[in-house]
């Protein structure tokens, strides 16, 4: 610890690659080059302005935490000091990552205890949106604010005016404006999980994107609320698909500029600001009973940025991803998710507070055996099919896979790290086990995953 007492604090170059509606870009440094990053309360004013602020858990105490950026095949370097009153560890999800650095307690590392730290240092193989937060006690912690946006550049700039991150959360909030200390009940881990009242982006109720005509603006979005499956609609506008968990997809035209996001899935959309200057189009979040306005876009007075909006949109580069696969020597599991409220707890239930199963056990990240142990380079196809009467968000760690077509074994034309599987519905996922380790698989509703739908596998 002594490495704190030294911190420097980085001028001004680090800001000006932040994105912009993110100021606060973490900049204190250890020597060795660790970007310090604090757990501990702080406040947040997620109802604007004028309403009282909300006490937080926060990465440097805000919400969301500092944005991290580097570029493809660059190393992050991150000492997490946790100054909060229980344990806790980081996990870099969608990264491709070495296994030492996943942030699973007992899986892959030991927990951070309080006051003590922890270094993470990898790198980043692919360019794209990605995002970081506990796992530990991950629905109370995620809950109270901890999360924060990983970015990876490309090599080579995007033909893109802005860059602009929407981390899109659901709160539980009282009268008072205080988060709901409603952990860890059991109505939220037999049913949906934790759904809050209160939505935000970027820990704010109404962001403003100030833009201008012509500009074509890249949106990262991401959801990362405990439970909450959000259809997100930019209004007025067409929106291009160029990334789908932070891997580069073929751009597709989103049908009426409309994406469904599930717990810690991200999507990346090309949009081409087309009103006049003054107008402004609302981004929405619909929660079944009505569609609540996030952020909008404002555009500026003045001339247009070009005189038409720029020609069709080029996908990205490509990351380098195991893209070959051998169906005929997979390893093929079926992996029955069972349980729930309405569900007779088929599978589950047997353990107290466990509520949930997968692959025919309830779980965690790190007791009892693998679910599966395959060979390093082997393909992997999962039979994932929805047993129960509510929807999961299924996340494969340190891999992406593919989605299989339900009549062949085509697939969708783009890769994901986290699936949303509707009740009664099955996915069948491909991928490559081409990182060794110990990886989770599990639930990204938080209060499913702390109650039973959390395995692992091994690459050997
Ligand atoms: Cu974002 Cu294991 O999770
Ligand atoms: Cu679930």
């Amino acid at each position: 610890m002594a490495m704190l007492s030294r911190r420097r604090f980085l001028a001004a170059g680090i800001a000006a690659t932040a994105i912009p509606l993110f100021g606060r870009t973490a900049t204190a440094q250890t020597p060795d080059g660790f970007r310090v990053i604090t757990l501990r309360p702080g406040e947040a004013l997620l109802r604007g302005g004028d309403r009282p602020a909300t006490p937080i858990w926060g990465y440097d105490g805000v919400v969301p935490g500092p944005t991290i950026r580097v570029r493809r095949g660059g190393e992050v370097k991150v000492r997490v000091v946790n100054r909060l009153a229980q344990p806790t560890a980081v996990h870099w999800h969608g990264l491709r990552l070495d296994n030492r650095m996943d942030g699973v307690p007992h899986l892959t590392q030991a927990p951070i205890a309080p006051d003590a730290s922890f270094d993470y240092r990898f790198t980043a193989p692919d360019a794209g949106t990605f995002w970081y937060h506990p796992h530990w006690h991950a629905g109370e912690q995620l809950d109270r604010g901890l999360y924060g946006l990983l970015i990876v550049d490309e090599e080579r700039p995007v033909e893109v005016d802005q860059d602009v991150a929407l981390l899109l959360d659901d709160w539980r909030l009282d009268q008072s404006g205080r988060i709901h200390e409603s952990f860890g009940n059991m109505h939220d881990a037999a049913m949906a999980g934790r759904y809050g009242n209160h939505l935000t982006a970027n820990g704010l109720s109404n962001v403003e994107i100030p833009v201008v005509t012509n500009e074509r603006i890249r949106l990262r979005l991401v959801n990362v609320a405990n439970a909450r499956v959000m259809p997100v609609r930019i209004a007025g506008h067409t929106a291009t698909a160029v990334a789908i968990d932070g891997q580069p997809a073929e751009p597709f035209l989103l049908d009426r500029a409309r994406v469904v996001l599930t717990p810690g899935g991200r999507c990346d959309v090309f949009v081409d600001a087309a009103l006049a200057s003054g107008a402004t189009a609302d981004i929405l979040v619909d929660t079944g009973r009505q569609e609540v306005a996030v952020a909008r876009l404002v555009y500026a007075a003045g001339a247009p940025k070009r005189a038409a909006p720029l020609g069709p949109v080029r996908a990205l580069p490509p990351n380098p991803l195991p893209e070959r696969m051998d169906f005929i020597g997979a390893l093929k599991l079926d992996v029955p998710l069972e349980g729930g409220m309405m569900g007779m707890m088929r599978g589950a239930g047997m353990d107290p507070g466990r509520f949930w199963a997968i692959g025919g056990r309830t779980g965690d990240a790190h007791s009892g055996p693998p679910l599966f142990s395959v060979k390093r380079g082997r393909t992997v196809m999962l039979t994932m099919k929805n047993d129960t009467r509510f929807p999961h968000g299924m996340h494969v760690h340190g891999h992406h896979f593919r989605v299989l077509d339900a009549l062949d074994d085509g697939w969708k034309p783009w890769w994901n790290d986290t699936v949303l599987i509707l009740a009664d519905r099955t996915a069948r996922i491909a991928f490559v086990a081409d990182n060794p380790g110990k990886w989770m698989l599990h639930c990204h509703m938080l209060e499913h995953q702390d109650a039973g739908m959390a395995t692992w596998f091994e690459v050997t």
